[in-house]
């Protein structure tokens, strides 16, 4: 496993050189100096910081051993790159330091994790063969701590589960601490399991949360929150079958709004809402900033697909999205890229229709749309509007990714963020979101409607 000491500031300077002359490489989205990036994890904003990390294996391009990586921001536009900040250096996390969150409790943060543990020998991994332990770290700067605390290991948790139980959340609320972990059980039902405790300390088991019909074999990342005083339950389900307007991906990410008691133990749901209709969104997760916004990253990537990415020829593999702000209308969650990122926009150009136009990374504003569009995105990217259906349509750009919809009975206005390898497109003031790598030679721009174009800056590294 790595040792703390290999990632020193060589390593990374001579890497950074690498990856800045890439042309894939993202302009204004956090994605690894090198090797591997999956979900975000442990999210927070501390004395006016915010501390980024996410699942990585800085010497793989391709997943082997995973840590915590680590940025930070003080304004979504300067960033810092740092040592990865939990090690699977311990014989409770050795296979893995897997995903987990932050809880901000008398200004210290509370990571829960988990850590991923395997044996090796003729195993099925899911009912045997591993475990998944919830561990602890407290720190006061988000940069170091004293020690790993086991809080739960697969012995605690109820009998009826496999061994996959992970992905801690907390959830304040009265004065009690829940934590939420994603689970498969023994008859491949997914649900979110609940432990509750009063001081962050011991935990005891609470309650299980899951559909009364079938809705996958697993639920990873869980994440749960209020927003405007309505509850929000967001997971990553495996195993729900495609349709052709729904779940296209093999895995999805979305949330339930939920009524739910916690302290009666009673819930009800209601419809899973798809978070994202494109090619790469998953294990998203939420906080709350020190301005009281609620903020999602996900990760732009999905596993297991078919569909590849070129970076790995150079060392590296993934991004995060831009940081979205959640908003509720009718009981669904609205997706809007942070404010900050407006401090991006370099030069506004009002578009003709129809032109070809070629920028780098940019940012296109239509609003009052009336009706069917046509719009390029790069060469053989295409996004249009036709009888009531959205699509995004990629070519050889999209490395094995050909088409995902939506079904929409009207827009009324839509933005796209384009980096040099990514799309994000939102829809009705974030109604509906596709998140998508996308690897053109030239970045095409071309619009059958009119609009805004602003051309984006880079977001600035420092190591
Ligand atoms: C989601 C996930 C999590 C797990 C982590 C491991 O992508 O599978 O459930 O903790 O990735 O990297």
């Amino acid at each position: 496993m790595y040792s703390k000491e290999y990632f020193n500031k060589e390593f990374e300077k001579n890497k950074i050189e690498e990856k800045i002359n890439d042309p894939f490489n993202l302009k204004y989205h956090i994605s690894p100096i090198t090797g591997w990036l999956n979900d975000p994890n442990g999210l927070c904003h501390l004395d006016g910081t915010y501390h980024i990390y996410y699942q990585a294996d800085p010497l793989h391009a391709i997943r082997k051993n995973i840590i915590w990586g680590h940025v930070t921001t003080k304004d979504f536009i300067n960033y810092k790159y740092h040592e990865p900040f939990i090690f699977a250096d311990t014989n409770i996390d050795k296979v893995g330091a897997y995903s987990g969150s932050a809880f901000i409790k008398d200004n210290k943060i509370n990571f829960f994790y988990t850590g991923n543990v395997k044996y090796p020998g003729n195993y099925d991994y899911i009912n045997d063969g591993r475990d998944h332990n919830t561990i602890k770290i407290v720190s006061e700067d988000g940069f170091t701590y004293h020690k790993k605390e086991l809080i739960l290991s697969n012995d605690d948790y109820p009998k009826d589960l496999t061994r996959h139980v992970r992905d801690p959340k907390i959830y304040e609320e009265d004065g009690n601490y829940y934590l939420f972990l994603g689970a498969r059980d023994k008859n491949n039902k997914g649900k979110v399991i609940v432990y509750r405790s009063n001081d962050l300390e011991k935990f005891a088991y609470h309650m299980e949360i899951t559909t009364n019909y079938d809705f996958g074999y697993m639920w990873e990342c869980p994440d749960f929150f209020e927003l405007d005083g309505k509850k929000f339950l967001m997971v990553s389900p495996q195993g729900l079958e495609s349709e052709e307007f729904k779940y296209q991906n093999i895995y999805q990410s979305g949330y339930f709004p939920i009524d739910v008691d916690l302290k009666a133990k009673t819930y009800s749901f209601g419809e899973f809402v798809e978070l994202d209709y494109g090619f790469d969104f998953y294990a998203p997760q939420t906080f709350e900033d020190e301005k009281g916004r609620r903020i999602l990253i996900g990760w732009m990537g999905m596993p297991d697909a078919s569909y590849t990415n070129p970076t790995v020829k150079n060392n590296w593999q993934h991004a995060l999205t831009l940081p979205r702000e959640l908003k509720v209308s009718d009981n669904k969650l609205l997706q809007k890229p942070i404010k900050e990122i407006e401090n991006l926009i370099n030069k506004k150009i009002e578009i003709r229709k129809n032109e070809n136009y070629f920028y780098q990374t940019f940012e296109f504003i239509s609003e009052d749309i009336d009706g069917e569009f046509e719009i390029y995105l790069r060469s053989d990217a295409k996004l249009t509007y036709k009888d009531q259906i959205l699509s995004l349509k990629l070519g050889e750009c999209g490395y094995g990714r050909c088409e995902r919809k939506i079904r929409i009975e009207k827009i009324d206005d839509i933005s796209i963020y384009s980096d040099t390898s990514s799309v994000e497109i939102f829809i009705n003031n974030g109604q509906y979101v596709m998140t998508s790598r996308v690897y053109g030679e030239k970045n095409l721009f071309k619009s059958d409607i009119i609009g805004t174009l602003y051309e984006m800056d880079a977001i600035k590294w420092n190591l």
